[in-house]
């Protein structure tokens, strides 16, 4: 079956690449979101099977899809059928965010990347809401673990740094009945809004406020799904110092009862030395795919060092192949998502690299 899809997927590219970028996606989306249960058996790999526990949660294997592709978690039945052992929606904030005028993402074929500045889902909770409710769990039956779902959390673009957490708990207490774990997106290169701090000793009692609103949840729910931080490739020293600390002082301390924080590392970029002279640099937006393999192995290799080895790490940016999701895994991260190297290999790629990690162990 990998073939027959690696096959299907190289006929089907260059129709896809002969749109433009946001119309191809759009098209794909609608497929995969109307997608009639022959489709999804077509488009449909097995999983491969790789159990994995990580932040106190376990996943099928550790290939998972990265937040944006499916903002409006609308694809979610065709997507678990693709062999991901998890899925991020959104971002998504408490009210819906007009987008910018078209266009909005670009391609680097030459560079296997995208740049793009494509807003937050744009209806906000509430539909976002209604999509989950819509769907039937568990979203791949044939799972022998479940196919995982994280939600991506982010501050509408006019909210003050003030009143950022107020945001962010309305995402967690409106989705907690489905996300298995959290993503708060700190690093959205389309915002100018700094919702989070970035600097010690800011950084603690803004942890701390999201810890209470999980500790809340927790009693009215019994659920405690882990937080995972996501952050920018371009993030200083002096950022990732101040991270890695304040998180490393948060996970030993007793009275939060055992929740669990990770990291995300990373999203798009807003750096273009890696792809200078190809068309489109000059575009404003987040750079993704390939040009971030290398910047991101070495920020995870530095946050394993910085975190130990209690708090988990998801590594994503610029992986395209088996090989890639190989290093990202050496590096230090304890799973890996794509979003760009799906653009540009296609649904094979999940099951490409969840074949490459599980022949690690
Ligand atoms: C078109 C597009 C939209 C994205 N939207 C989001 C988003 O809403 N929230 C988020 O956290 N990351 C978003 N991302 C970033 C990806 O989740 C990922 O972190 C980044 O693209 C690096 O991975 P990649 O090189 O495999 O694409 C988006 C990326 C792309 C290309």
């Amino acid at each position: 079956m990998g073939l027959a899809h690696r096959l299907a997927y190289r006929a089907l590219r260059p129709f896809l690449f002969s749109l433009d970028a946001e119309r191809a996606h759009d098209l794909v989306m609608s497929c995969l979101a109307n997608a009639s249960p022959l489709t999804r058996r077509l488009i449909s790999q097995a999983r491969i099977d790789d159990p994995v526990t990580v932040a106190g949660l376990s996943f099928p294997n550790r290939v998972g899809l990265a937040a944006g592709l499916d903002k409006e978690a609308r694809c979610l039945p065709a997507l678990a059928a693709m062999g991901f052992g998890f899925i991020e929606v959104g971002s998504v904030a408490p009210r819906g965010e007009a987008w910018s005028p078209p266009p909005r993402i670009h391609r680097l074929p030459q560079a296997q990347a995208l740049i793009n500045r494509i807003g937050l889902h744009r209806g906000g909770l509430e539909p976002f809401c209604a999509a989950l409710a819509q769907c039937s769990w568990p979203l791949d039956p044939r799972a022998l673990v479940p196919v995982r779902l994280g939600v991506n959390l982010a501050c509408n673009v006019a909210t003050l740094a003030s009143e950022a957490i107020g945001d962010y708990s309305s995402g967690l207490r409106a989705t907690i009945a489905w996300a298995d774990y959290f993503t708060i997106n700190v690093s959205n290169p389309n915002a100018s809004n700094r919702h989070v701090p970035d600097a010690r000793p800011a950084l603690d009692p803004w942890l701390q406020a999201i810890d209470e609103v999980r500790i809340a949840l927790a009693k009215q729910t019994g659920r405690r799904p882990p937080v995972f931080l996501k952050v920018s490739p371009d993030l200083s020293e002096t950022g990732v110092d101040a991270l890695c600390e304040a998180l490393r002082a948060r996970s030993d301390r007793v009275d939060t009862n055992g929740l669990q924080w990770g990291v995300i590392v990373a999203n798009t970029s807003a750096r273009r030395d890696a792809v200078r002279g190809f068309p489109h640099t000059e575009r404003a937006g987040g750079l993704s795919g390939a040009p971030l393999r290398e910047p991101v192995n070495r920020l995870v290799a530095q946050m394993r060092r910085q975190l130990g080895n209690d708090i988990a790490i998801i590594g994503t940016g610029g992986i395209l192949s088996g090989s890639d999701a190989r290093e990202r895994i050496e590096a230090g991260a304890d799973l890996v998502q794509v979003y760009t190297g799906l653009i540009y290999r296609g649904p094979d790629l999940v099951r490409e690299a969840a074949t490459a990690l599980r022949a690690i162990r």
